[in-house]
């Protein structure tokens, strides 16, 4: 029996030890911080990332040693059913990651803030932000960013947030966008995600997240940046990687190139978690079969862009 604050959880019986099996996860033992993922950007590390949006399994998360946790606005699909992540509300994302806070108070929790929560003004996304930091108890907070939210990035580090910065595929701009493509297919879209990231680590942002790039362009983010790298089917050049859990699970209707097969979906939820733990800590995930191409002729004008 498992016993955390007033909630009680029986997720598995200590009385019968299990045959030694490679798969078996250990339990986060301390606090995963920010410092820890800066560390691992240092000694070449990589750092698992898993989405969670509720107390049980982020209780599972933790147990299977699962250091960092993501909550979020990805909710919107897969616990309300959306078509996207727009429809979800700040009070619902505070409510998710509160519970997911109780679930693993050992892991490194970033909250995600949803759509309209922080594009009004710089005052409203620091106050939304505010909210979500003191009602959740998230270590950081992520944000899709744009050239526009460099002044509420830049307010948000003076405030001490650590502030996530989402690039690449950035999913609340799917309007904009004209659907999920993978971004940085050519060079011109290539530099613009590069010198974003770079204008992202001087406006104090604490780390980013790339979702669906090319390899080549995270790696260029990673060589011109100082920060740790998140990858979201980005490849392997960065420092940590995240998946959305119900993808990981195999749950989910269409499962993204990029997510990893782990076999058996009947495995035990814990032996799976911590399986994707093991894959990314010995650098077997991601590989080159998960990346997004980048056209040679457009790698060719990136890399000359890089040099020049
Ligand atoms: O909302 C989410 O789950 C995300 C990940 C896909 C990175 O932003």
């Amino acid at each position: 029996m498992h016993v955390v604050g007033r909630a009680e959880i029986r997720i598995s019986s200590n009385s019968t030890p299990r045959r030694y099996n490679p798969f078996m996860p250990s339990p986060l033992t301390r606090r995963f911080t920010l410092q820890d993922l800066r560390a691992a950007r240092q000694s070449a590390g990589r750092v698992a990332m898993l989405t969670c949006y509720d107390f049980t399994t982020a209780q599972l998360m933790q147990r299977a040693g699962v250091p960092s946790l993501l909550v979020g606005d990805s909710a919107a699909s897969v616990i309300l059913g959306h078509e996207s992540t727009l429809p979800v509300s700040l009070d619902f994302m505070i409510e998710l990651t509160a519970a997911v806070r109780r679930g693993a108070p050992l892991a490194l929790l970033i909250g995600d803030m949803p759509f309209g929560s922080y594009q009004g003004s710089v005052g409203q996304g620091v106050n939304n932000v505010c909210r979500m930091v003191k009602l959740s108890g998230c270590d950081g907070v992520k944000l899709e960013v744009a050239e526009g939210h460099l002044k509420l990035v830049r307010r948000l580090a003076d405030a001490g947030v650590a502030i996530v910065a989402h690039l690449g595929l950035r999913p609340q701009a799917v309007g904009l966008l004209g659907g999920y493509r993978y971004q940085g297919r050519t060079a011109d879209e290539a530099m613009r995600i590069v010198t974003l990231a770079q204008r992202m680590e001087k406006a104090g942002a604490a780390a980013l997240l790339l979702e669906a790039v090319p390899a080549v362009v995270a790696k260029a983010v990673v060589d011109r940046t100082t920060l740790p790298v998140i990858g979201c089917g980005a490849g392997k050049h960065c420092h940590g990687s995240v998946v959305v859990t119900p993808d990981l699970l195999g749950w989910t209707a269409r499962k993204p190139r990029f997510v990893p097969d782990l076999g058996d979906p009947g495995r035990p939820i814990d032996e799976i978690f911590g399986e994707y733990v093991r894959r990314i800590n010995e650098k077997l995930y991601p590989a080159d079969e998960h990346d997004y191409e980048m056209p040679s002729d457009q790698q060719a004008d990136f890399a000359a862009r890089l040099k020049g």
